[in-house]
């Protein structure tokens, strides 16, 4: 029912307004709702679900359901406390960088309604991390698991190779003199900054990984990967986390490709950015099932890329992802969605016979 009343009222609503003044306000509407016990109850009482059958220990973690909120929708820690009564077993902040960074030029946020995509051109806006930080120390929530998504600063100062690997190596570290967060991903592959996508190749991967693991991080850590690599490039980055003992990867990031078949909408060769939502299904999906089936037992995998109901979810599941996240569903669908892909993964697994999810885990592969 509040599907419904999503999709035929309140989204016509708010898709009559700028994206970016939408998302801001749902971040105010949210920090609200988390601040009183009440407006966490009700909204629990609203949207979440619980089954026995979803719970995984991953890496030594306990997530309650393996859907996530991914990187990008609450970049600066204000939903803590509500994400996990809409239904999310994980919430992936950020990403974070060093410093803070005020966005690149507006329009930074476009929806793309027949496609189910958004284009996104943040540019890796944030407070910065010390800010973050103490933000993030102010909750008290532990039903969801909190992971840290980490980027290189961007700006000029932060450029050359070196740069960015200590920027990076700075900004973990701090991070790491504060004990905070379940776990972290290192966000390689934010298309739209300066430099470019610097640490996308082997070698440059290479050099990042051996800097940050003089840090001897104890939490799990994931890298988050592009989809736009060919198979060759993309494996070349996952034998270099394999070889530095990452926890796993998230498969992926927004796709840069502007595929006709799969863009419906009109978008101006001059509008900047990257694609979330349904045109990065298929690409994320082919590379989850190549990853699980190569190093399905050295590297957890968080499948990410145009999830909007159970049966996309239970897809990126059977080729091979332990852990979800989604964002542009969530946006297009409902906040109930959340709820609604816990209960149908549920019920998809009873149906094939399955008494947990784990077991569901990499069977179509
Ligand atoms: C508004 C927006 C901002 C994003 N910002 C980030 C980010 O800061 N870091 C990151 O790793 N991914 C970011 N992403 C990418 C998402 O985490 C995700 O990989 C991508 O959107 C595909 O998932 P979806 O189809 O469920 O949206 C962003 C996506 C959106 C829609």
């Amino acid at each position: 029912m509040i599907g419904t009343l999503y999709r035929n009222v309140v989204k016509p609503v708010l898709f009559k307004f700028d994206p970016e003044f939408v998302h801001d306000r749902m971040l105010a509407v949210g920090n609200f709702l988390g601040r009183f016990e009440v407006t966490k109850w009700f909204t629990r009482l609203m949207f979440d679900y619980e089954s026995s059958a979803l719970t995984q220990e991953v890496a030594g973690l306990h997530f309650r359901n393996p859907v996530g909120l991914a990187a990008g929708f609450d970049k600066n820690a204000n939903l803590v406390d509500i994400l996990p009564q809409v239904g999310f077993g994980a919430m992936e902040l950020g990403s974070v960088t060093l410093e803070a960074y005020s966005g690149n030029p507006k329009p930074r946020l476009r929806r793309l309604p027949k496609s189910k995509a958004l284009v996104v051109y943040y540019g890796l806006m944030n407070i910065g991390v010390r800010k973050f930080v103490t933000k993030l120390q102010s909750y008290s929530q532990h039903r969801a698991i909190v992971g840290i998504s980490v980027a290189k600063t961007n700006s000029s100062r932060t450029a050359t190779e070196e740069q960015g690997i200590q920027d990076y190596y700075e900004c973990l570290q701090y991070l790491e003199s504060q004990q905070i967060g379940d776990y972290y991903t290192i966000n390689v592959s934010c298309p739209n900054t300066f430099g470019g996508e610097p640490f996308t190749t082997e070698d440059r991967l290479q050099k990042l990984l051996a800097k940050i693991s003089s840090l001897n991080i104890k939490k799990p850590v994931f890298i988050k990967l592009p989809i736009n690599l060919t198979i060759e490039e993309f494996d070349a980055l996952l034998r270099v986390a394999v070889r530095f003992k990452i926890t796993g990867v998230v498969i992926g990031n927004l796709t840069k490709a502007r595929d006709p078949q799969l863009i419906h909408d009109h978008l101006p060769a001059d509008a900047k950015g990257g694609i979330s939502g349904l045109p990065t299904q298929k690409l994320s999906n082919d590379l989850i099932s190549y990853t699980y089936k190569n190093y399905g037992k050295q590297l957890v995998i968080v499948g990410v890329g145009g999830i909007f109901s159970a049966e996309d979810a239970y897809e990126k599941i059977r080729r091979g992802a332990t852990l979800l996240q989604l964002i542009t569903g969530m946006i297009f669908q409902g906040p109930q969605l959340v709820g609604e892909i816990s209960r149908g993964l549920t019920t998809l697994l009873k149906r094939d016979g399955y008494e947990n999810i784990s077991e569901a885990v990499g069977t179509s592969s």
